[in-house]
């Protein structure tokens, strides 16, 4: 195989990362996309930070021995507690990460809301570690005084969506709960990737707030990285996605059905 034909790897704890693959195999549909989910032991988001390193450096090992020649760690909780890490163990490879996309939630509430005054209300929807964790403090920081940025932990929903039924009401009644205080909210980001799935939902229960998500931005930013490296696939020819589980077959045929899902 050619160089540039190698597998770009997409990672994640389980499907979430499917909601990034897809526009990242939108944005470059002749590349070759390895995604990988960890679905053995999802959800990674109410581990121990240590455990979710160990983890994600002995699959991201294994996607690099398979000849990887990129990586997108679609996994806001994962790039929280290992992504510089990973920067350090392997300074060649193009390797990008996700955060919550409280950027465009800020310039959206300044600009279109014309709220100036740092008065415009942003939820941010992740998993208790991606909260917890020092990167998601500067993250919030950066923003000091320009909006209301209230971190909202959410244990266990990313678990519930795994379970491949995203419209069960078990889901509908967890987001009731957590989200009708926000009724006034302005924007929404949803800082996990497993949380494109369920936005419907969200939407439904917070008609009044703009939704926002990594997933774009991060797929773009792959897919300027490789080009930067030199290792953009030059086929021209639909490029192969393959989908791997460490649970079982059965899991990554989830994916495949995420992947191709109408939301
Ligand atoms: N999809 C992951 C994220 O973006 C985490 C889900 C989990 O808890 O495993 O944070």
């Amino acid at each position: 195989m050619k160089d540039n034909e190698r597998p770009i790897a997409v990672f994640d704890s389980g499907i979430g990362g499917v909601s990034v693959l897809r526009e990242l195999a939108a944005l470059a549909p002749n590349e070759n996309i390895l995604y990988y989910g960890d679905s053995e032991n999802a959800p990674y988001g109410e581990k121990s930070p240590e455990l979710v390193r160990e983890l994600t450096f002995s699959n991201v090992e294994n996607l690099l021995r398979i000849g990887a020649k990129a990586l997108v760690v679609a996994c806001n909780t994962a790039t929280s507690a290992a992504v510089r890490d990973l920067r350090g163990m392997y300074p060649t490879l193009p390797i990008v990460g996700i955060e919550p996309a409280i950027k465009p939630a800020v310039i959206y509430g300044e600009q279109t809301l014309s709220k100036t005054d740092g008065s415009s209300k942003i939820i941010v929807m992740a998993t208790p570690v991606t909260i917890s964790q020092a990167k998601f403090a500067r993250l919030i920081g950066e923003y000091e005084g320009r909006a209301e940025i209230i971190p909202l932990p959410c244990p266990r929903l990313a678990e519930m969506i795994e379970t491949g039924d995203i419209n069960s009401t078990e889901i509908k009644e967890y987001l009731k709960n957590c989200l009708v205080p926000f009724l006034d909210a302005d924007s929404v980001v949803l800082g996990c990737t497993h949380y494109p799935f369920i936005r419907r939902h969200i939407e439904e229960i917070l008609p009044g707030a703009k939704i926002f998500d990594g997933g774009f931005g991060t797929a773009k930013e792959a897919v300027r990285r490789i080009k930067e490296a030199g290792l953009e696939n030059r086929s021209t020819q639909k490029g192969n996605i393959e989908f791997v589980s460490s649970k079982d077959k059965k899991m990554s045929e989830l994916y495949r059905r995420f992947f191709e899902m109408e939301l």
